[in-house]
């Protein structure tokens, strides 16, 4: 069951779009936001709420793959795996990120820190090669700042 919290800031953007399919995505955003992730029950209540379908919700929460349908660690890093980002050394990033985290894409670090996921072009193809770690975008990836980078993160 949606909380009235995020009943009522779907609501106020349902109120600035035509349509209800309009706001679909705000909608898994907002329970993302206040869980960590979109499940399968909050996917029928989005619906029941916007009038959707879960079939529907659930295709578009796969093609836009910042709405997380597992739960996620609270560190997500999204590695990108388009053309500039495999022409600038992809693979060494891959390699070096699973090797240090212990895990292959889709999985989360034994103590729950790190999810690592793939992306594609994330718009910084002029930094190939890049990531992003709770939506901060970093390029230019070497193995030394992607330690970096990990140690950052509390
Ligand atoms: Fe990786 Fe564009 S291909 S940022």
């Amino acid at each position: 069951m949606l909380t009235t919290e995020e009943r009522q800031e779907i609501e106020v953007e349902m109120a600035r779009y035509p349509t209800r399919e309009a706001v679909c995505i705000d909608a898994m955003k907002i329970v993302q936001r206040h869980r960590g992730w979109v499940s399968d029950e909050s996917i029928r209540d989005i619906g029941e709420l916007l009038q959707m379908s879960s079939a529907d919700l659930d295709g578009v929460a796969t093609f836009y793959n910042l709405i997380f349908r597992k739960p996620v660690s609270p560190h997500v890093i999204m590695l990108c795996d388009s053309v500039s980002c495999w022409i600038m050394g992809y693979d060494r990033i891959r390699e070096h990120l699973t090797a240090r985290l212990g895990i292959q894409f889709g999985e989360t670090t034994a103590d729950n820190r790190f999810t690592l996921l793939p992306i594609v072009c994330l718009g910084a193809c002029e930094r190939a090669p890049a990531m992003t770690i709770d939506n901060d975008l970093y390029g230019n990836l070497d193995p030394a700042s992607v330690d970096r980078l990990l140690e950052g993160c509390k």
